[in-house]
This record gives C-alpha cells, sequence and structure tokens, in this order.
C-alpha cells in the first residue's frame, strides 16, 4: 500500500517546510472547537437562556444526527440523544462499533451507515479511536471516493457539505476533541494521521462532561494523562509553537501534576475529573496548533511494536526528548520555573530536576520508567533494532521536533530507555 507519508516530496521537504519560520510567520492559523465543558450539557428542559444543546440544534436542517460510538461508551448515548429529540424533535441513528486504532475497514463501515441515514449532524462519543473513526468516516461520507491513505495533508478537504461534527470525549489524555488529525491504521500495521491542508477535522462543537470519564479504571486514568501531559510538553517545546500556543500548554501542564494524582487515587473525585477532562483537551490544541514531538515518534514506534499503551511510552520519551532539545533550545526552563525546580546556578541541574519531577509523577501514578519496566526484553529490544531505527524517522511526529536524529543517537536513546538511565551528551553519539 502507498502511503503519503511514504511521498518522497513530502517526506523530503514536508518538516523543514512546517518548521520554516518565514512560512509559519506569514499566516498562523489557530483552530479550535467551541467548548462547553460542565455538568448540564445535555439537560431535557430547555433553560431560561439558550444553552449548548439549542447553538448545536441550529447546525442542522433535517435534525436528523447520526452517532459514533464503540461498545464501552454506547451506553452514554441515551443521555446524548434525549435533549436533541425532546427539545428539537430530532431522529438519531448510531454505529457502536469503533475499534481500538481505528482500523480502515471498520472507518468504512461506518461511512456506508453514515451515508445510509443521511444526517447532517455527527456525534462522535468515546476515546480516542471512536472519535478518529468519525473524523475518518465523517471525511468518506462528504467524498466517498476519497483514497485516505494517499491523501496529501497539502490539499483542503472540503468538509461540511453534508454535515457539522461534535466530539464527545469519555476519556481524558487523546485531544482528538480538538485536533483536525485521524489517526487510522491499516492491516499492514501502519497507523497513519490522516490531515487536510487546514485542519479541517478540527471538531465544530467539543462537549466535555465530567461525569463520562467516571468509569475509567486508574491505569487507564494513568496512561491517558500521561498522554495528555506529553501533548502539552510536545506542544509546549514544539519548534512551531508560539505564545498563543505555549500559555495554553504551560496552563494545562500545571493542571495535570495538581490534578491527575487525585484522579488516579480516587476515580469517583468529580473535581479531579473535570479538570483532567479540561486539562488533557487543553493540551490537545497546542499539540494540534504547534506540533507534536520526538516522544511520539519514539513512543509510536516501540508502542506499535511491543503493544504497550500510547499514553505511557509516549511520556517515556519525554525525558529523552527534553535532553535532545535542549542541545538547541532552553525553552524547557520555562518548564522549570513554573514547576519550580529551576536551580539558577545551573541550567544543566535545571533540565535534571525538572526530569526528576515529571518521573516523579509517573512512579506515583505506577507508569514504567524504563522500557524493561513495561516489560520490554533487552534482547527484543536488540532484535528489532534495525526495524525500530528504519521506523521511528518516517514518523511525521518527527517533522515537529527540532532536529532529526540519526541512527546512532536513536539507537542510544532506546537502549538508555530501555533501562530508564540518561543519556551521555558527551558520548560519540551526540558529538
Ligand atoms: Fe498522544
Amino acid at each position: 500500500m502507498s502511503y503519503w507519508t511514504h511521498e518522497y516530496l513530502l517526506k523530503t521537504y514536508g518538516g523543514p517546510m512546517v518548521q520554516a519560520e518565514y512560512i509559519r510567520d506569514m499566516a498562523k492559523p489557530f483552530f479550535t472547537p467551541r467548548v462547553f465543558s460542565g455538568f448540564n450539557l445535555f439537560l431535557n428542559k430547555s433553560q431560561l437562556i439558550p444553552d449548548a444543546v439549542d447553538l448545536i440544534a441550529r447546525e442542522s436542517r433535517s435534525k436528523r444526527a447520526f452517532i459514533v460510538t464503540d461498545e464501552y461508551a454506547r451506553r452514554f448515548a441515551p443521555q446524548v440523544q434525549s435533549p436533541y429529540e425532546k427539545r428539537h424533535g430530532f431522529r438519531f441513528d448510531m454505529w457502536a462499533k469503533a475499534q481500538p486504532d481505528a482500523p480502515i475497514d471498520s472507518v468504512r463501515d461506518c461511512a456506508a451507515q453514515i451515508s445510509r441515514f443521511g444526517p447532517d449532524l455527527i456525534f462522535a462519543l468515546g476515546g480516542g479511536s471512536a472519535m478518529d473513526t468519525a473524523k475518518a468516516a465523517w471525511l468518506l461520507y462528504e467524498h466517498p471516493g476519497v483514497n485516505v491513505e494517499s491523501l496529501s495533508p497539502l490539499v483542503p478537504l472540503n468538509l461540511r457539505n453534508k454535515a457539522k461534527f461534535v466530539a464527545i470525549p469519555t476519556t481524558s489524555g487523546t485531544g482528538s476533541e480538538v485536533s483536525g488529525v485521524a489517526v487510522i491504521s491499516f492491516p499492514d500495521g501502519v497507523k497513519l494521521p490522516v490531515a487536510g491542508a487546514l485542519p479541517e477535522m478540527v471538531p465544530d462543537y467539543a462537549l466535555l462532561d465530567p461525569t463520562f470519564t467516571l468509569g475509567m479504571p486508574p491505569e487507564l486514568t494513568a496512561g491517558t494523562g500521561g498522554d495528555a501531559l506529553a501533548h502539552a510538553i510536545d506542544g509546549f517545546m514544539a519548534p512551531k509553537s508560539d505564545e498563543l500556543n505555549q500559555a495554553i500548554a504551560l496552563k494545562s501542564i500545571e493542571m495535570i501534576f495538581d490534578w491527575l494524582p487525585r484522579a488516579y487515587a480516587d476515580g469517583s473525585d468529580i473535581m479531579a475529573r473535570m479538570k483532567m477532562q479540561q486539562a488533557a483537551m487543553m493540551a490537545g490544541i497546542p499539540l494540534a496548533n504547534g506540533g507534536s514531538g520526538m516522544s511520539h515518534a519514539l513512543g509510536h514506534t516501540v508502542g506499535g511494536l511491543f503493544h504497550i499503551h500510547h499514553g505511557m511510552m509516549v511520556l517515556l520519551f519525554i525525558p529523552y526528548e527534553l535532553q535532545v532539545y535542549a542541545r538547541v533550545t532552553e525553552r524547557h526552563l520555562k518548564l522549570c520555573d513554573m514547576l519550580g525546580v529551576r536551580d539558577p546556578a545551573s541550567d544543566e541541574k535545571s533540565l535534571f530536576n525538572l526530569i526528576d519531577r515529571i518521573r516523579d509523577l509517573m512512579k506515583s501514578l505506577n507508569m514504567p520508567i524504563g522500557l524493561k519496566d513495561a516489560g520490554v526484553a533487552l534482547r527484543d529490544l536488540e532484535k528489532n533494532m534495525d526495524f525500530m531505527l528504519d521506523q521511528a524517522p518516517t514518523d511525521p511526529a518527527f517533522y515537529f521536533a527540532w532536529y532529526d536524529l540519526n541512527r546512532d543517537q536513536l539507537k542510544d536513546i532506546f537502549l538508555a530507555a530501555h533501562e530508564g538511565g540518561m543519556l551521555d551528551m558527551n558520548s560519540d553519539a551526540w558529538r
């Protein structure tokens, strides 16, 4: 199969173009959905003043809406449907077969059912995979003949001729509710980000009801929260990230440090759930508008190979990302200031204080520090090393890193990450 990420021009010039200062300062897009957050988003009775239900209902002429969800999140569907049915006479259809990693076959199945029903409003209800399935199915509904795998991110998608899109997350981490990307998986194991020249796939609305996240078990709370923290740090550190994105990233990092341990310790702590839901949404904004980073390129590679939770893997690589980026930028020192770990006498000490602070949080959430803690044997890592060294640089998240890493440097990171030790920046690989 031929994917857009394999195209020579995009691979060779895509990264530099994304980063080139003269291009990004000519016209900076900043896309977010309209966000509603709180407990009263699905009220069956009209209020004194119009609410989210009224605003979203106005987007639909046909009053036909479609819910894309999965086996778990479908339990919330009646709560979502009810106010639209009772207050605005909507008719609903639903497809509840979203799978982890959003396989292309399930996307096509979903798109076929959407096409049969013909809605002008699509609700994506669930975690990242359900929302990404819904986004890609929306694209196929709008343009049935489109080739998802080879769709260039340099062409417009021309969405919203048939439907608008509402995202309702039931986990707190992926940020898909605010991003213009759908990550779809293919039968040969490739996970491909699908996006257009403009972030048209950014949902029109994001509805954050914290009660929908109450059922997450502690491990999933930690994993998705870890993903959110990695998004915020990636989004803060990305070369393309400007002050607007950095401001949002910084606040979301602070919120995650404050609230994730509480959400992990007591899943029924509704305030912690609400703050984490908001922080994860906020962390998705700089990720979507500023860019991803090294943590995601390396985390995708190892996580895909050894089937380890995405959030755990990407956060595991954040200390290495910070160490590598610190060679060319001092931006991480602002994180040290915010977290109160800056050593005024030594930038190097500050960097390691920051890494310690992040790892203390990971340990408190029982998250792996090294790959061996995640169950990856050294001999399996070494056996797959060549594949990993080939695979990691092809990940589009690398477009958003400060610079390319060579094979020696990548190998050094993978081996250090096995033990959880830090890189020796004076070694041959880094000189
Ligand atoms: Fe992520």
